[in-house]
């Protein structure tokens, strides 16, 4: 690249007392030289732009739902993903369907993301084999319960909200547990693995995404208050996390996917025998621009532009057929 304009290089040139430095300078910015006749075409391949060949990759809850069809993402296209739940199970099951003849690896490993040494143990446990985590993807999450929102006076509001035996401080708590703060501590135990990231991956910057939800940005409680309340929190803990990282210099990128409607154990209460949730398409025909719930090639679309793009930091993307265009946000 030049500082020179073409008439700053044309009044140069025509010094000849500088006649020397001139010539050297008119082969430099020369626009027949090879340098300038190559372009960079070949950085805009799909597999240069969304690249996580040989990274290592981390997802809580990677044994049904959203953190499934991230780990497939991830592993199909050369990643090496340890995949976190309770139950060991699930993500053998994962393990033996997905794992076969792809170009990475899934690699289970039992635990509580919920509890401090749990998430202590599953760090040495990494430390122990790996240089580096490059992409850990906080998908765990849970929804306890749903209430009737719907009431024709202040009273059943209030025995519809308060006098249901489910809705208790500790539904709140437990919900907020697993929904919150274990995105705090995963990513706060992780800094030092993903800050080594860039140091062995070609300045891939270590990168952390929180699964919060539209739930914590539409205005409706959609049947259960905690939940929501929770995934706002979820949200806003990103964009903390994400500048204090940044105001420390650090190399790591936290960002969340904010998902709409998608099959999975808490959606559709259950999965197959290959660990997949099904809901039928019809059910969401009116309730999402979209006319359907969202699909694995969705969420796989989106999971691999957060891991890769070094130029998105501190935000919350949302997947979710224009749910929230129809639905509306909150403040
Ligand atoms: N599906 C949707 O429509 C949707 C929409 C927006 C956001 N989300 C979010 O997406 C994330 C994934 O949920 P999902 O819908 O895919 O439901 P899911 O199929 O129930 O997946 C949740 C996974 O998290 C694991 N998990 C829960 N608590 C855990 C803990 N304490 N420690 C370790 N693993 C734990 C579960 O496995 P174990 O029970 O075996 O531990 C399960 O595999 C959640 O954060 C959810 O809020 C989902």
């Amino acid at each position: 690249m030049t500082d020179f304009t073409a008439y700053e290089v044309k009044k140069l040139l025509s010094i000849t007392a500088a006649q020397p430095r001139l010539l050297s300078l008119k082969n430099h910015f020369s626009t027949s030289t090879p340098a300038m006749s190559q372009n960079n075409n070949a950085d805009f391949k799909l597999d240069k732009l969304f690249d996580v060949k040989g990274k290592v990759a981390l997802i809580t809850g990677g044994g049904s739902g959203i953190g499934l069809m991230a780990t497939q993402a991830l592993a199909v296209n050369g990643a090496k993903v340890y995949i976190v739940g309770r139950t060991e199970e699930k993500l053998e099951r994962v393990a033996e369907v997905y794992g076969k003849d792809i170009a990475g690896e899934i690699i289970p490993i039992a635990a509580d993301i919920s509890k401090k040494d749990e998430i202590k143990k599953l760090v040495e446990h990494i430390k122990s084999r790996e240089k580096c985590l490059c992409i850990l993807f906080n998908n765990a999450g849970i929804s306890i319960n749903t209430q009737q929102t719907e009431a024709k006076s202040a009273e059943e509001m209030s025995a519809n909200l308060f006098d249901d035996e489910n809705e208790t401080f500790e539904m709140w708590t437990d919900t907020y547990r697993t929904n919150v703060p274990q995105l705090y501590f995963m990513t706060t135990a992780f800094l030092p693995l993903l800050q080594a990231a860039h140091q062995h991956n070609d300045n891939f910057s270590g990168t952390v995404i929180n699964n919060s939800s539209i739930s914590g940005i539409v205005k409706t409680s959609q049947h259960h208050f905690a939940y929501n309340a929770s995934k706002a929190a979820a949200i806003h803990l990103t964009s903390m996390l994400a500048n204090e990282i940044t105001q420390n210099g650090l190399r790591i990128r936290v960002n969340s996917v904010a998902p709409g409607v998608f099959p999975s154990e808490m959606t559709a209460s259950e999965s197959d025998d290959k660990q997949k949730s099904h809901i039928p398409r019809e059910k969401y025909a009116e309730k999402v621009p979209a006319s359907r719930p969202g699909e694995d090639r969705d969420m796989a679309n989106a999971i691999l532009f957060l891991a890769t793009n070094q130029y998105l930091n501190g935000q919350t993307v949302a997947v979710d057929g224009g749910y929230i265009l129809s639905a509306g946000s909150g403040p």
